[in-house]
């Protein structure tokens, strides 16, 4: 069989994402491996799921960052690194909060991707859920999407839709569109991995 393009998995919290990528990664017939998890945040609870998977971990901790008073070109230099030294081939970008500098985007691009909890173009940026709700949609979901410099305004390469129902609260429809991610990220990666 060809060989496995390693993917690295940012995160900074949860990792239920990173959890749906490294389990369909496990099949044989996937396209890619998933070798490394950053977080930029050492209290991320997803880490400790990653160890469990056997993945390795790495924390680029923005915290020490900022108290060290180093920059944002900085931190993505790091990150850069980390991501090299590990021979990481594709990047998935698994509720990652922080917004990457062109120059880091421009190293990776096509090779870095992001899913939103939305239906983009529409709700880009922070609470794309509560977004949703105060617009009065219908219908919202959820968008894997390629990284580029503007934030979340790259390349769609799937979209899976959800209803918004009467009574929805932003934690029901964020419950909702986040078990969909769940199916829609390892597919998305697994399109992205075959077009390299
Ligand atoms: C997910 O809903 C993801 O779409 C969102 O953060 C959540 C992370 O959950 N990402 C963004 O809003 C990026 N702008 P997880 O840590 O359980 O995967």
């Amino acid at each position: 069989m060809a060989s496995r393009t390693r993917v690295a998995i940012l995160i900074s919290g949860r990792g239920s994402n990173m959890q749906a990528l490294i389990e369909a990664a496990r099949a044989a017939d996937y396209p890619g491996e998933v070798v490394l998890v950053v977080s930029s945040r050492g209290d991320a609870p997803g880490l400790s799921v990653a160890r469990e998977a056997g993945v390795a971990t790495v924390v680029v901790d923005h915290v020490r960052f900022r108290r060290e008073n180093r920059d944002r070109e900085a931190y993505d230099a790091e990150l850069h690194h980390e991501l090299t030294k590990a021979n990481i081939g594709f990047v998935c970008l698994a509720g990652f909060m922080r917004i990457l500098s062109d120059g880091f985007v421009r190293k990776w691009e096509g090779r870095i991707v992001n899913i939103h909890p939305s239906l983009l173009p529409a709700f880009r940026g922070l609470k794309p859920q509560a977004q949703a709700l105060a617009a009065g949609v219908k219908v919202s979901g959820c968008t894997v999407h390629y990284v580029v410099p503007e934030l979340d305004a790259g390349p769609s390469i799937a979209q899976a839709e959800v209803p918004v129902l009467p009574d929805d609260t932003e934690a029901t429809l964020s419950a909702r569109i986040l078990e969909a991610e769940h199916t829609l990220y390892p597919q998305a990666l697994k399109t992205a991995l075959s077009r390299l």
